[in-house]
């Protein structure tokens, strides 16, 4: 509540950006900031900021307003304001705000909290379902979690999360612990072992997502809104250190995306503003990879600071891209669609790739296909599964799929691969690719009419799980061997599960 009071303080001394724009404000201030605060800043409702609602068409957001969302706080309010003040008030909130919203670390450490008794929960499962083929289900129709058994594909538990998860829960090593990023800021630490949340923290209006380090000593998030990243302590989510992201000259930048590289005892963070990689070591021991001049090991060893930035510089930023397994490499896609590879340990673009429309590298898998490791990944503007050989970086085959799409999964003991065509008209359908013919082995529709997308695989690879993506929606369970149907469990747009085991293993059919 205090915060909402400085919100409206600030907001009623600052000069409108637009004329017209003083009644909408008013309107919100009356009939909004209650839940979303007056500085749009998200109190018990969700943040009301452009970068928060950049995903809704203004007719979605109209339409939320007039009708509110079924089963939540959200009333609809039709009944009490005109389509015409509907309309200015959605205007009203695509405007940023009149002064750059700032999010420090006294608003952090203001928003703490670490749960009475979580930190000393016994160190054993309550179930008996094995711990490390256990899946989080995030549920973001109704903004919940369901922790699903892996083998026997029965929920053992349900729980409520912070507005709209962002950017993939992301567990520590041994697989106990999951850590959650909603859009909003809010960093979650879950025990799944006990079951409870362990601590929370707000460090930001608008985050992208978080990277655990291989120890799970440390948590690193990327905000855009402002742009920062910050450290916060894998033990208590006690935050440790917060950078504000600008170049040399001072030009700041959201944050694209954030990245642990275990064998490289780093994290990686690549802007959307400025043509940089960051890296940032999170370990102090020596760690062995080569030493060449500008080396990060090289680096740590100058610098007595905790968490030192080493800059990579490139000539065109990257804003969504995946690593090779032995962390060597970044294959980074540019809005414009050229795509480059950075060796990070050199520092520096070592090729281009031959890659057309928009590949969606970030859910880019690799296999050993003969004796070379190859790069597949979906793409999100043309209906094609591009393959590159990664020792010479050139294309092998372009596999046509029946439209765009955002994932692609495979595993270690599964011959196929499986994509998405969830950005076409053929949504409701995903394709399993041959990895070594590379063609389309199967098309599968799991419910016509309702959108299909994500699958992740068993532990040990026997069964691919895949989301129906609607509110009425559900896992849909096939054995990964026959392609067949085996179960399907009810959940609400489940819009990503994730395997213990596969993450935690880096599996290679996986993203990290
Ligand atoms: C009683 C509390 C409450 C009030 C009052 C309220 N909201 Fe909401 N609003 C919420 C909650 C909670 C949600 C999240 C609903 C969900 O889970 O989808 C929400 C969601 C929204 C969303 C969708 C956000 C997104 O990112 O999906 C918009 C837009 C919105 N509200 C606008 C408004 C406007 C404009 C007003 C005033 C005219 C208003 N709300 C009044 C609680 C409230």
């Amino acid at each position: 509540m205090k915060q909402a009071l400085m919100g409206v303080l600030l907001l009623v001394s600052l000069p409108l950006a637009a004329a017209g724009m003083g009644e909408a404000q008013g309107l919100y201030l009356q009939h909004c900031a209650v839940c979303h605060g007056a500085d749009r800043f998200g109190l018990t409702g969700p943040a009301l900021l452009p970068e928060s609602l950049a995903r809704l068409r203004r007719a979605a957001v109209i339409d939320t307003i007039s009708a509110g969302r079924a089963a939540t706080q959200m009333q609809g309010f039709a009944g009490q304001l005109t389509p015409t003040q509907i309309a200015a008030i959605a205007d009203y909130l695509a405007m940023p705000p009149a002064e750059l919203p700032r999010w420090e670390l006294a608003q952090m450490k203001a928003s703490h909290t670490v749960f009475a008794g979580a930190t000393d929960l016994p160190d054993k499962p309550r179930f008996t379902a094995d711990p490390l083929n256990l899946f989080v289900v995030v549920e973001s129709g109704d903004n919940h979690i369901t922790v699903l058994d892996g083998d026997r594909f029965e929920p053992i538990h349900r729980f409520p999360t912070h507005f709209a998860l962002h950017g993939g829960p992301k567990y520590a090593a041994d697989g106990r612990f999951v850590y959650l990023a909603s859009r909003d800021g809010w960093i979650s630490k879950y025990d799944l072992y006990n079951l409870t949340y362990v601590a929370e923290i707000r460090v930001g209006l608008n985050t992208r997502n978080l990277a655990v380090s291989a120890d799970g000593r440390y948590v690193l998030v990327g905000n855009t809104l402002p742009g920062t990243l910050v450290v916060l302590d894998g033990y208590d989510l006690t935050p440790l250190k917060v950078m504000a992201v600008a170049d040399e000259a001072g030009q700041g930048s959201r944050v694209a995306a954030v990245y642990t590289a275990p064998p490289r005892g780093s994290f990686i963070a690549i802007m959307k503003d400025i043509p940089e990689i960051w890296e940032l070591p999170y370990t102090t021991e020596a760690v062995a990879w080569p030493i060449d001049s500008g080396s990060l090991h090289d680096y740590r060893a100058e610098s007595g600071e905790a968490f030192p930035v080493r800059r990579i510089r490139l000539e065109r930023h990257v804003d969504d891209f995946v690593l090779d397994p032995a962390y060597e490499h970044l294959i980074g896609a540019a809005r414009d669609g050229t795509v480059q590879v950075v060796n990070l340990t050199a520092g520096r673009r070592i090729a281009n790739l031959p890659l057309t429309g928009m590949p969606h590298l970030a859910s880019g898998i690799t296999w050993m296909r003969g004796d070379r490791r190859v790069l597949a990944t979906p793409n999100l503007k043309e209906g094609a599964v591009t393959v590159i050989d990664t020792q010479d970086w050139k294309a092998i085959t372009r596999v046509p799929t029946l439209g765009p799409g955002f994932f692609m999964r495979s595993h270690e003991n599964s011959r196929y691969a499986w994509v998405d065509s969830s950005l076409g008209p053929a949504r409701d359908t995903v394709q399993v690719i041959d990895k070594e013919t590379l063609e389309v082995a199967k098309t599968i529709q799991p419910a016509p009419g309702k959108t299909a997308s994500h699958v992740e695989f068993t532990r040990d690879g026997r069964y691919a799980l895949l989301s129906i993506w609607e509110m009425d929606g559900a896992v849909v369970v096939y054995d990964a061997q026959t392609l067949r149907e085996v179960k399907r469990v009810p959940m609400v747009k489940p819009s990503g599960k994730y395997n213990v085991w596969n993450k935690t293993r880096l599996s290679e059919g996986t993203s990290h």
